[in-house]
């Protein structure tokens, strides 16, 4: 249990803050698409409740620029979040001000009240210690449960926790994504492997070069791995690559040789003609690509040996997809990946996966909850695996 749990705290009586990360995916009409957050925060929401706390939910929505704006009002969550909850929820569209202090004194134990997007002040994503404090002054505790946002310096997230320094906690959301990210950064059973893809070196380097002191394998897939194979000397045809990035692939693969960590790139590609899912395609060595030809997943004999791999571990990390998995045609690669993790964690290794496309393809996959974690932040996952401090954990901790 980590020191800043919630778990042992009895909340009865008191007026607690807490920060969620409600950013969720909508579509035009408001719908939301997809409620993971939502539901991944309810478990503290329901112990605060059962404690006979007053709860005040602080979020983002989006990335509003200029003060209110219809379009990213929390408004759109409220009749979800009160299905979730199963009671009503107060919210107020006004800013802080007398009327929201005049909510905040009055919620009494077993009442919610949600804020407004925290980003329509302009001194939240500055950090401004100032609003901070004004947030602060509706309650009477902290609990930070927005892991998505863990990354962001921001006033409702990281700076408010300074005006709490002996009441300030994780709450079961935040706990999990910390201790799981810890299990693997800092104790991972062995050998741990990483599995890394995605369409560019350029957004990977901090990861890699984090990861190469940490893990046993390293296997690279998706289109990134097309700059190492260029670098090696391959024909890669028409395949995603970047020529800047080819002498620090050289590096990261000769950093690896000198600390024995054994890198694997995928040895035979599925190259289409085109980038559709009706293109032509045929399965080549991935380092002889014809021009005209751009690979977009990786092929059989790779995905063999990727298998093989991955069931030898007791660890896994597993961020981005093996090819472009959005084409059905061109999903194979990642979904054979997916059930290998999966596999893997059924003979009990630890597997994590985290970052955008990475869950995305999982939940695309259904397996999502075959996994012994998959994280519910995508920016702040990537930070963390770059080595990174996060803030909104950071001002916990302290
Ligand atoms: C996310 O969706 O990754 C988090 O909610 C953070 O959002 P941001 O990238 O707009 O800060």
């Amino acid at each position: 249990m980590h020191p800043h749990s919630i778990k042992n705290i009895n909340f009865n009586g008191r007026k607690v803050l807490l920060r969620v990360d409600f950013n969720v995916p909508v579509d035009e009409q408001h719908h939301i698409t997809d409620d993971t957050r939502m539901r991944e925060a309810m478990p503290t929401i329901n112990k605060l409740m059962s404690d006979g706390a007053a709860v005040i939910l602080m979020s983002h929505f989006g990335r509003p620029k200029n003060g209110f704006d219809p379009k990213f009002s929390l408004q759109m969550v409220v009749s979800h979040l009160e299905e979730l909850v199963g009671r009503p929820v107060k919210f107020t569209q006004e800013l802080l001000g007398p009327t929201v202090s005049k909510m905040a004194a009055e919620l009494r134990p077993g009442e919610i009240l949600l804020l407004e997007n925290t980003r329509f002040y302009a001194g939240e994503t500055k950090g401004d210690p100032q609003l901070a404090e004004e947030f602060a002054k509706l309650g009477d505790c902290f609990v930070n449960d927005a892991f998505g946002a863990a990354h962001r310096e921001h006033a409702s997230n990281a700076v408010i926790a300074r005006f709490f320094p002996n009441d300030k906690y994780f709450g079961f959301l935040m706990e999990h994504e910390v201790s799981n990210l810890k299990r693997l950064m800092e104790q991972p059973q062995r050998p741990f492997t990483a599995i890394i893809g995605g369409s560019k070196v350029s957004s990977k380097i901090d990861i890699l070069q984090n990861l190469v002191d940490k893990v046993d394998n390293m296997i690279i897939i998706g289109g990134m791995r097309y700059t190492f194979t260029k670098a090696l000397g391959g024909k890669i045809g028409n395949s995603i690559h970047e020529d800047d990035k080819m002498e620090i692939a050289l590096e990261l693969m000769r950093e690896m040789e000198r600390r024995g960590v054994k890198y694997y790139l995928p040895t035979d590609s599925v190259i289409a003609d085109a980038f559709s899912n009706d293109a032509n395609t045929r399965i080549v060595p991935s380092n002889d690509v014809p021009d005209g030809w751009e690979s977009m997943d990786c092929g059989p004999e790779s995905c063999k040996a990727i298998k093989e791999i991955v069931l030898a571990s007791k660890t896994i990390l597993w961020n981005g997809p093996a090819g472009v998995f959005e084409l059905p045609t061109f999903a194979k690669g990642t979904r054979e990946i997916a059930n290998y993790v999966a596999e893997a964690c059924r003979n009990g290794a630890f597997a994590a996966v985290g970052g955008g496309d990475s869950v995305a393809a999982v939940d695309q996959m259904g397996i999502a909850d075959q996994l012994s974690y998959v994280s519910t932040g995508g920016g702040a996952m990537l930070e963390y695996l770059e080595g990174r401090e996060l803030p909104g954990i950071k001002a916990v901790e302290d």
